[in-house]
C-alpha cells in the first residue's frame, strides 16, 4: 500500500492526472491540482472544442485531448467528471480501454447508479474505481469559472466499497485534501439516503412551489408579492434544470423514500391545519426551530465553512495575578432547571420558568421532552414555557434521546421511563459514557423495571417500557440525590409507596418541587416517600442563580488580595451550602444579604470579601453538601496556610472527570504539593506556578483552574474547555467583568 501521507507535496504523488469533462466541477479539480504541483502531468478530455482551447489557455489543465483512449494512455487516476446520465456510456468505453494499474473515481452527486453502471460496464465494481462525490457548486458553469479554491473547506464524500483497493483509496483521498477539501468516507447507500433528504428533496419542492404557483397565475403577478421568505426558500429552483433532471433520474429510490416520508408529514400538518390542531402546529414549529439552530451552528463551526475543531481543543489561557471588585449575577441552578422541565412536562396545565440555565446540560433535558411530545417555547434570556402533558401524556421519542455530558438528565429520566408504556434508549457523551447507571438500574429493577446498560453498568441504557412497576423502601448505599430523585420519579407511577432513605443529607430540590406543584412528598428524617395516584399542576418557578457557578467567584474574591464582591440571587438552599461553611472553617469573609425564599427555594445575595484562608480537615457530613464544589475548594486549599484534607468523597472519582486524580495532576504540574487518597485528597498550601493543565472535558476543573491563575506566578493553559458550556456559558463573560483574566486562546 502507498503510504501517500508521507509523500510531500512539492514531489508529485502521481504521474498523470485525466480529467474527462471539463466543466466547473472537473476543470476546478484539474486546476487545483495543477497548482499543487503534486501530479506530473493534468490532461483535459472534453468532447466540446471550445472548452479544450479555452481549459489550456487557462492554464486549467497542461494539455487537452479530445480522444478518450489517446487521453488515458499512461494515466495514473483518471477523474470522471461528467454529467451523471452520462456516465454509463462513458464507463461502457473504458471497459473497453486498457488502463494499465489507472485509478479511476468520479464527481456524480448520486453514487448507488454510478456503481451500478461500473459494475454493469466492467463486470464487477473494479477495485481501483473509489466514487466520490464533492458537495461544492457555484452559480457558474463551464471550464471558464473554473476555481482553484472552489473545494476548499467543502465536504468531499468518497464511497468505497468492501473490494476498493485502500492504496487507491488513500490516493483519492489525498488529492481531495490537497484542495482543501474535507474529505469523509461513507456507504453509498448512506450517502444516497443523506443527500436525497438534505439536498434532493429541498431543490424538488422549490422546483415544484415556484412551479405551482407560477402555472396557476399566469401573469405571475402574485410575485410582486413575495417578500423575502419566498426568496430564501425558492433560492435553488435557479438551480440548472438539466442536471437536477439527471439527480433525480440517478437517485429515483432514495428521493422516493425521503419524499414520502415527508409527504405523510406534511398531510399531518395539513390535518393540524384542518382541525385547528395550534397545539400540533406550535410543536412542529418549536422542534423545527430548534433543530435548525442545531444544524445552523455545525455548519457553521465545521461542515462547510470553517476547519474542523475539536471540542477538545478549546484551551482556556489564563492570567496571572488580579483583584475581584463589582456585583453579578451567575445563571440559573442546574439541578433545578433540570427538574423544572421535567416536572412543567408531566403537570398538567402551561408552566411558566424563569431564569433558566441555558447551559448544554439543561438543554439536553429539555430537548429530550421535546423529542417525546412535549411542545415547550423558549429559552429566551431564561424564560421556558411548558405545554404539560400531564403524567401519563410522554410519547416515544422518535429515536435514542442524546444527553449530551448530563448525568442528572439520564439518572433522573431513567426512573421515569422505566415507568412509561413505550421504550426508551438513552445515550451519552465519551465521559457520560464511561459513568456508572447500576446505581439507578439495580433498584428499578427491584421495582420491576427492566433495564438494560452498557458492559459495567454503564451508558447506553435501553429501558423496555411497558413494566407494573412496585413501590419499595429503599436504602441508598451512596449520598446521592440523583438516584433519590429517579426512584421518586418511578414512584409517581409505581404501586404503593416509594421511599428513599439516605445516609446523609443530600440536595432536595425534587422534593420541594413536587410540593411547588401540588404532588404530596413525605419527608422523615432522612426518608422522603411518594405514592401513586396525584396530578401535577401546573405553576411558576424562578429559578435561582447556581451556587455551583457561585463557589468559583466565592473562592476567586476569598483567595485574591483586595477582592470584595457581590454575588446577587443565590440559592442557598442548606442542601447546597456546603461550599460556604467549609470556606468560612478555613477563615472566609463570606455574607449573606437579603434572604428571602423564591418559590420554595432559599435565596439570598452573597457578599465576599478577600481573606487569609488557612488549611482544614473538611468534616465528612458536609461532603455531599458541597459535593460539586470539590475542584474549586481545592484550589481555595492550594491557597490556604498549611494542610488541608478531605475524605470520604470517593463520589468525586465518578463525576465528569475523576476529579481527585485530574485535580492532583493539575495541581501538581502547578507546582502545588498534593496527594491524592482513595476517597480523597491531601493538599498543602504555598506558591502556585503557572504551566499547562488538562480539564479532561469537565466543566467544573476548567473553571476551578482559571481561578488558580489569580495566585498563579505564571499564565495558566487549561486544555479541553468546551463543556465549560454544559453549566455557565457566559463564565468567561462575568470573569472579565469582576477581574479575572482568562480567556479562550486564540485559534491558529
Ligand atoms: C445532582 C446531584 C449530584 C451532583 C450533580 C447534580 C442533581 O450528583 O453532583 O451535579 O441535580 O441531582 P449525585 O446525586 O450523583 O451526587
Amino acid at each position: 500500500m502507498v503510504d501517500v501521507t508521507a509523500l510531500q507535496p512539492a514531489v508529485p504523488v502521481i504521474g498523470r492526472l485525466v480529467v474527462v469533462g471539463l466543466g466547473l466541477i472537473g476543470g476546478s479539480f484539474a486546476k487545483g491540482l495543477r497548482e499543487s504541483g503534486l501530479c506530473g502531468e493534468v490532461v483535459g478530455v472534453d468532447l466540446d472544442p471550445q472548452s479544450r482551447k479555452l481549459a489550456v489557455e487557462l492554464g486549467v489543465v497542461d494539455r487537452c485531448e479530445a480522444d478518450l483512449a489517446l487521453a488515458c494512455q499512461g494515466a495514473d487516476v483518471i477523474q470522471l467528471a461528467v454529467p451523471i446520465l452520462a456516465m454509463e456510456k462513458l464507463l461502457a468505453l473504458l471497459a473497453g480501454m486498457d488502463l494499465g494499474q489507472a485509478i479511476l473515481t468520479d464527481v456524480g452527486s448520486a453514487k448507488g447508479n454510478v456503481v451500478r453502471a461500473a459494475q454493469l460496464a466492467f463486470g464487477g465494481m473494479p477495485a481501483r474505481f473509489v466514487p466520490g462525490h464533492p458537495i461544492a457548486g457555484s452559480e457558474q458553469s463551464g471550464v471558464e469559472a473554473s476555481n482553484a479554491q472552489l473545494f476548499r473547506r467543502h465536504k468531499v464524500i468518497l464511497t468505497p466499497l468492501e473490494q476498493t483497493d485502500p492504496a487507491a483509496l488513500a490516493v483519492v483521498d489525498r488529492l481531495w485534501r490537497e484542495l482543501g477539501a474535507d474529505v469523509e468516507h461513507m456507504q453509498v447507500e448512506r450517502h444516497d439516503e443523506v443527500l436525497a433528504a438534505t439536498s434532493h428533496l429541498p431543490h424538488l419542492l422549490a422546483f415544484g412551489l415556484v412551479d405551482s404557483l407560477a402555472k396557476r397565475n399566469e401573469n405571475l403577478d402574485i410575485f410582486r408579492y413575495a417578500a423575502g421568505g419566498f426568496r430564501d426558500f425558492t433560492r435553488i429552483a435557479g438551480s440548472d434544470p438539466v442536471m437536477w433532471h439527471d439527480i433525480f433520474l440517478a437517485n429515483r429510490e432514495a428521493v422516493l423514500r425521503t419524499l414520502d416520508t415527508f409527504r405523510s408529514d406534511l398531510d399531518a400538518l395539513r390535518d393540524a391545519v384542518d382541525a385547528g390542531d395550534g397545539h400540533q402546529l406550535l410543536g412542529v414549529f418549536t422542534r423545527a426551530r430548534v433543530a435548525r439552530e442545531h444544524f445552523s451552528k455545525i455548519l457553521a463551526r465545521r461542515a462547510y465553512m470553517e476547519t474542523a475543531m475539536n471540542a477538545d481543543e478549546l484551551t482556556f489561557l489564563a492570567s496571572p495575578g488580579g483583584r475581584l471588585s463589582g456585583q453579578i449575577r451567575v445563571p440559573g441552578d442546574k439541578s433545578i432547571s433540570h427538574r423544572s422541565i421535567m416536572l412543567g412536562s408531566l403537570a398538567e396545565g402551561v408552566t411558566e420558568i424563569e431564569g433558566f440555565l441555558e447551559g448544554e446540560d439543561a438543554l439536553a433535558t429539555l430537548q429530550a421532552f421535546r423529542d417525546m411530545g412535549v411542545v415547550i417555547e423558549g429559552p429566551h434570556h431564561g424564560r421556558v414555557t411548558i405545554h404539560g402533558v400531564g403524567l401519563h401524556g410522554l410519547k416515544p421519542a422518535p429515536g435514542p434521546i442524546y444527553l449530551g455530558n448530563s448525568g442528572t438528565s439520564m439518572r433522573l429520566l431513567s426512573g421515569l421511563l422505566a415507568a412509561q408504556r413505550f421504550d426508551s434508549v438513552l445515550a451519552g457523551d465519551a465521559s457520560l459514557s464511561k459513568r456508572p447507571m447500576s446505581r439507578v438500574a439495580k433498584p428499578l429493577r427491584e421495582m420491576g423495571a427492566v433495564i438494560e446498560t452498557g458492559p459495567e453498568g454503564r451508558p447506553p441504557l435501553t429501558i423496555r417500557g411497558g413494566q407494573v412497576l412496585k413501590g419499595m423502601a429503599y436504602s441508598m448505599p451512596m449520598a446521592s440525590a440523583q438516584v433519590k430523585s429517579c426512584l421518586l420519579l418511578a414512584g409517581l407511577y409505581a404501586e404503593g409507596k416509594t421511599s428513599v432513605t439516605e445516609p446523609a443529607p443530600t440536595r432536595d430540590h425534587t422534593e420541594r418541587m413536587l410540593r411547588g406543584f401540588g404532588y404530596p412528598v413525605e419527608v422523615a428524617g432522612a426518608t422522603a416517600s411518594v405514592e401513586p395516584g396525584h396530578a401535577l399542576i401546573a405553576t411558576h418557578i424562578e429559578v435561582p442563580g447556581d451556587i455551583s457557578s457561585s463557589a468559583f467567584f466565592l473562592v476567586a474574591a476569598s483567595i485574591a488580595e483586595g477582592s470584595e464582591l457581590l454575588l446577587e440571587h443565590v440559592g442557598v438552599n442548606p442542601t447546597r451550602t456546603g461550599v460556604i461553611d467549609i470556606l468560612r472553617l478555613m477563615g472566609a469573609d463570606i455574607t449573606l444579604e437579603n434572604p428571602r425564599k423564591v418559590g420554595g427555594e432559599a435565596v439570598a445575595d452573597l457578599r465576599v470579601r478577600a481573606a487569609a484562608l488557612k488549611g482544614i480537615e473538611i468534616p465528612e457530613a458536609l461532603v455531599p453538601l458541597a459535593i460539586d464544589e470539590f475542584p474549586v475548594l481545592f484550589v481555595a486549599a492550594a491557597c490556604a496556610e498549611g494542610r488541608t484534607v478531605l475524605r470520604g468523597a470517593e463520589e468525586l472519582r465518578v463525576k465528569e472527570s475523576d476529579r481527585i486524580q485530574v485535580m492532583a495532576d493539575g495541581l501538581l504540574a502547578l507546582g502545588v504539593k498534593c496527594e491524592p487518597t482513595p476517597d480523597g485528597i491531601i493538599i498543602d498550601g504555598g506558591p502556585i506556578g503557572g504551566g499547562e493543565v488538562h480539564a479532561h472535558g469537565d466543566h467544573r476543573i476548567a473553571m476551578a483552574f482559571s481561578v488558580a491563575s489569580l495566585r498563579a506566578a505564571a499564565p495558566i493553559r487549561i486544555r479541553d474547555c468546551a463543556n465549560v458550556a454544559t453549566s455557565f456559558p457566559n463564565f468567561l463573560t462575568l470573569c472579565a467583568h469582576v477581574g479575572i483574566r482568562v480567556a479562550q486562546e486564540a485559534q491558529l
